[in-house]
């Protein structure tokens, strides 16, 4: 973990810092490693242009308004870019090729490219959770669902469940719409931030969350794990699945490679120096269970007291 934050940056981090903040450079690289990722998404067999093309083509405003909450206001650290994406998650394209980026990203968790690498890394993650689950969650809430693909699985996983997605990202919320319609599913979706859901208290049983906190600054991650904690039953568990800081993926990435990933990811630094198992039992939740799941990501799973 230290490797990622206390060092200062080496030469070539220096220098690729300074180069990202020159406008149309960092737009070129952002470009070309946009191209590579589309390529590697076709070597996997997922055709992103189509996909997205097809998307483009649908109405969204009915979908849209049944999903926006028009009373959310959306915190400065939510408005920022993210992921190459100039308005960050509020937009169309962020939502559009949300799932062909998952799907492309996790394709080279296990070193090659498995077009298999997203649903086996869910897998890793509900196997985790379930050595930890006395008994089947009745009542479950998925914290930053974007889209859907990590509520679908806690859907499959316990299909005798209840199933909420949250996310601050309307867009989002729009296409996980319109994949429950395709799906035939039955989850709720709810537009709100997590740090303040509206949920009445100890109303979830289980409360999870895979890859969000990475994207949080330490202060909204805080808040968000006790209203975790409010919304658990006593004895119900908050399970997060994100990358794992210890991992030595990380503390081995060459430096410029770091560099890179936290053009795009503004507040990695902050999620790599948050102490997660210190602020759970701060917030009311006994000591963590810390499962890895892949090789640099981990499952954090905490029983309410
Ligand atoms: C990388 S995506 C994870 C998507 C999904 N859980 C998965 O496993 O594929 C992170 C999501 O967290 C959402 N998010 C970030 N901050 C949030 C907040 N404060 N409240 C609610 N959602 C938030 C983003 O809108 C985005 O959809």
């Amino acid at each position: 973990m230290t490797a990622l934050t206390t060092k200062e940056p080496d030469f070539v981090s220096r220098v690729i810092n300074g180069l990202l903040s020159v406008k149309p450079l960092a737009a070129f690289a952002k470009s070309r490693a946009r191209a590579m990722m589309i390529q590697r998404a076709q070597r996997i067999g997922v055709n992103w242009p189509q996909r997205v093309e097809q998307l483009q083509g649908l109405d969204w405003q009915e979908r849209f308004s049944q999903v926006q909450n028009p009373d959310v206001t959306y915190p400065a650290y939510y408005q920022v870019s993210f992921h190459a994406y100039e308005k960050g998650d509020l937009s169309w394209d962020a939502a559009w090729e949300a799932e062909c980026a998952a799907l492309t990203v996790h394709s080279t968790l296990w070193g090659g490219e498995d077009p298999e690498g997203d649903r086996k890394l869910r897998d890793s993650y509900h196997n985790a959770l379930s050595t930890q689950l006395s008994t089947p969650p009745q009542n479950i809430l998925d914290l930053g669902c974007s889209t859907g693909m990590s509520t679908f699985a806690l859907q499959d996983r316990y299909p005798q469940a209840t199933v909420t997605g949250l996310d601050l990202s309307p867009y989002f919320l729009a296409v996980a719409q319109y994949n429950n319609e395709q799906q035939q599913r039955t989850v709720n979706w709810k537009h709100a931030p997590a740090e303040s859901t509206g949920f009445s208290p100890q109303s979830f049983d289980l409360v999870s969350s895979c890859l969000m906190f990475h994207e949080l600054p330490q202060a909204p991650a805080r808040a968000i794990l006790a209203e975790a904690q409010r919304l658990l039953r006593p004895g119900g568990y908050l399970a997060l699945m994100d990358m794992n800081p210890r991992s030595s993926v990380y503390a081995t990435m060459p430096p410029y490679i770091l560099t890179l990933l936290k053009s795009t990811e503004p507040y990695l630094d902050q999620y790599f120096t948050l102490d997660l198992e210190q602020a759970l039992i701060e917030v009311g939740f006994e000591p963590p269970t810390i499962i890895p799941c892949t090789p640099r990501h981990r499952a954090v799973i905490a029983k309410r007291k």
